[in-house]
C-alpha cells in the first residue's frame, strides 16, 4: 500500500499505469534516493544514470536495490489530498543483505 499526494507527478503515472514498484534501498544509498525526492521532474530525467530494468508491469526495478515488490493496483481510494493505492504483488525478490533506508533516516516524518 502506498499513499501519494494528488499533486505529485507520480500520482498521474499511477492512475495511468495501474501499477507500482517499491524498491527497498540501502541506508548507504540515501544520496541516490534523494534524487528521486525532487518534485515534478519527469521520469526520464530522474532515471538518468540509474541502472534499472522494466518489471512485468513496466515499472522500474532498480538493479542496486536490496529488494523490491512489484504490484498491480487493485484498489484506489481518494482521501482528499492523498490517494491510497492498494496493490497485489505480482513479483518480489530479496536481492542482497543490507540495512534498509527508512523514513526515520530523514530525521522527520513526512507531512504531505
Ligand atoms: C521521508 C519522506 C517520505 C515521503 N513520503 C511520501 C509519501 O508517502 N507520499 C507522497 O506522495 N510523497 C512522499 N514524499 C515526498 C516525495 O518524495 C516527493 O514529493 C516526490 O518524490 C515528488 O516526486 P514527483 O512529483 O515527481 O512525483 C516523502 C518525502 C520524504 C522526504
Amino acid at each position: 500500500m502506498i499513499c501519494i499526494s494528488e499533486e505529485r507527478y507520480t500520482h498521474g503515472m499511477l492512475k495511468e499505469s495501474e501499477a507500482f514498484a517499491i524498491n527497498i534501498m540501502d541506508r548507504k544509498q540515501k544520496e541516490l534516493v534523494d534524487g528521486f525526492m525532487a518534485r515534478g521532474i519527469p521520469k526520464s530525467a530522474k532515471f538518468e544514470g540509474i541502472n534499472y530494468r522494466d518489471g512485468l508491469t513496466g515499472c522500474p526495478i532498480l538493479e542496486d536495490a536490496l529488494a523490491y515488490l512489484e504490484c498491480r493496483i487493485t484498489l484506489s481510494h481518494d482521501t482528499g489530498d492523498h490517494t491510497i493505492f492498494v496493490g497485489e504483488v505480482v513479483e518480489a525478490a530479496s536481492i542482497r543483505e543490507g540495512i534498509p533506508l527508512s523514513e526515520s533516516d530523514y530525521g522527520h516524518s513526512y507531512g504531505g
